[in-house]
């Protein structure tokens, strides 16, 4: 793994971190000596991560549909709990890396306005009211968003228009943002892996066939795993990515190319 001197001792903050890609970007960071906090609903899998880590690493069981939720859990990394509260001034927040979201098979016919609104909240919403919290917290010149989106935009399949909204709007939520932070030298960009083999798809998707199909979809066949999209994530995290800023990097082995 690449080693950024920049990233060693800065607070990041990770949604979802709990599992699958955003787990890998939590162990990223933390082994570049990052002070990483991380939030998840999966509690159990979070304080797991957390006590493997050690003290570099804190969880904290957030529903990132729930504002309140938010801005608490922003609000405890800035400013302390009330267990840690001192007269301290706030500490800075360096990256905020949006990551968790749902993507649920829904067909038009069978999707609800909550079924919409929900997965909005998560994959949409969240990622601007963290945005919200935690920039005014960034160090002028030093901050960056990282937001994921999905090589599922650009292949748009069928069942899948809600998540896909989404992802489009995560795309169209970063542009607009890195212009708006660009004067505060804030760096705003889009990830957005292929196909990537977590417990979760392998569980419930990746069979044999679909990996052949993967395989042969990508312009280098190798399976992508969750390392290889936390270590894009970091790239654009630290300076060493200072000249780029509102775009989508594609992190899917040529497959959207095609
Ligand atoms: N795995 C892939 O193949 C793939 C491909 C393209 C894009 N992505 C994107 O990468 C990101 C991570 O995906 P993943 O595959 O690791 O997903 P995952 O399901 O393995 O992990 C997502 C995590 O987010 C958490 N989460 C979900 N809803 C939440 C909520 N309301 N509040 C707090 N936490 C919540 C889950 O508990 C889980 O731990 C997502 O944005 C996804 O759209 C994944």
């Amino acid at each position: 793994m690449p080693s950024y001197s920049d990233l060693q001792d800065a607070t990041v903050l990770i949604t979802g971190g709990a599992n699958g890609i955003g787990a890998a970007i939590v162990r990223s960071f933390h082994a570049q000596n990052a002070r990483v906090f991380f939030c998840d609903t999966d509690a159990t899998a979070g304080h797991a991560l957390a006590a493997e880590l050690g003290p570099r690493a804190a969880f904290t069981q957030v529903n990132l549909m729930r504002e309140a939720e938010i801005i608490r859990w922003v609000k405890s990394i800035t400013h302390g709990t009330k267990k840690t509260k001192s007269a301290a001034p706030p500490q800075p927040i360096h990256a905020l890396i949006n990551n968790a979201a749902r993507d649920p098979r829904m067909s038009l016919a069978s999707m609800s306005v909550k079924d919409w609104d929900d997965l909005f909240a998560t994959n949409l919403r969240a990622y601007f009211l963290l945005a919200r919290e935690t920039a005014p917290h960034m160090p002028a010149g030093a901050g960056a968003i990282i937001n994921l989106s999905s090589i599922t935009f650009h292949i748009a399949p069928a069942e899948m228009s809600a998540y896909v909204a989404t992802k489009g709007g995560v795309i169209g939520f970063t542009r607009s943002l890195a212009r708006e932070l660009g004067p505060r030298g804030i760096r705003v960009n889009t990830v957005s892996p292929g196909w990537i083999m977590t417990p979760r798809q392998l569980k419930q998707f990746v069979t044999p066939k679909i990996k052949k199909q993967i395989r042969s979809s990508q312009c280098v066949p190798e399976l992508l795993q969750s390392e290889d999209i936390a270590e894009v994530v970091l790239f654009l995290s630290s300076t060493a990515s200072r000249a780029i800023t509102g775009q989508e990097i594609l992190a899917d082995r040529g497959w959207a190319h095609s």
